[in-house]
């Protein structure tokens, strides 16, 4: 069965309640004949309102984060039964942002995906590497050491359904996109990883997003490649013209 394709956008910290229902309104009627499936990551705050515009369209809603544990003394954090109740379908896990300042690790991301999985949504789990990584030679090694931890003791129904995002950590937010070519390779790489985790059909039916300074002008380019089936958009995911485009792409 062929993968549906993904746009997926990550708002990061910006856009608080009316900004966001603002740009959501416009987002809705601009994206409804998309053949991709559409899904804006945006600040917990905003989630109520944006799920209830949301609601009945196909629009999905994603949060940028979770915590593992169900509820207790855990200040500032959001559960998984929180954001189900709002009617959130995705949880972007380990952006490398939360790595980098928010002490997110390999095993939190695990949990965090079971999590997830356990209250009725689906992760969008992220990988990449540092540009010292890349040209230290170490990328291959690097994701699929990433990608092992994220998935263990995953199933094979969990894999199938769940969304892995490559974002190389040089092209965030850089205006720095991968090559096609480069992008490809590793989204191929972590198909093959998932292929000798599970089998031929779970990697099959994985999507694999690439995400590092998508825009309008290079989305078609991207998401032609054979093993990249979307991506996990910041920057562009914020302007209107921008977003319908690589929404549509
Ligand atoms: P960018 O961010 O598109 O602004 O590079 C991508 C991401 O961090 O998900």
């Amino acid at each position: 069965m062929a993968r549906v394709k993904m746009a997926a956008g990550n708002w990061k910290m910006n856009n608080g309640v009316k900004a966001a229902v603002e740009f959501v309104s416009q987002v809705i009627p601009a994206v409804k004949d998309s053949n991709n499936e559409v899904v804006l990551g945006v600040p917990f705050v905003c989630i109520p309102d944006v799920a209830k515009l949301c609601a009945g369209t196909n629009v999905k809603v994603a949060a940028q984060n979770m915590y593992f544990k169900d509820s207790g003394a855990y200040t500032g954090e959001v559960s998984g039964p929180m954001l189900a109740e709002l009617g959130v379908s995705y949880v972007i896990i380990g952006h490398s942002e939360r790595r980098e300042y928010f002490a997110e690790t390999d095993e939190t991301v695990n949990l965090k995906a079971k999590a997830v999985f356990a209250h009725g949504m689906t992760p969008i789990i992220c990988c990449g590497e540092t540009l010292e990584q890349r040209e230290l030679g170490i990328k291959d090694e690097w994701i699929r050491m990433q990608v092992k931890l994220a998935l263990k003791d995953l199933t094979d129904e969990q894999v199938s359904s769940l969304v892995i995002a490559y974002e190389p950590i040089w092209a965030i937010g850089t205006g720095k996109t991968a090559t096609s070519e480069q992008a490809q390779e590793i989204c191929h790489l972590i198909r093959e990883c998932v292929a000798e985790l599970y089998n031929r059909e779970v990697a099959d039916a994985v999507r694999v997003l690439y995400g590092g300074s998508v825009k309008a002008s290079n989305c078609q380019e991207l998401f032609g490649m054979a093993d990249i089936d979307g991506g996990l958009v910041g920057g562009a995911s914020l302007k209107l013209d921008e977003w319908q485009a690589i929404s549509n792409c």
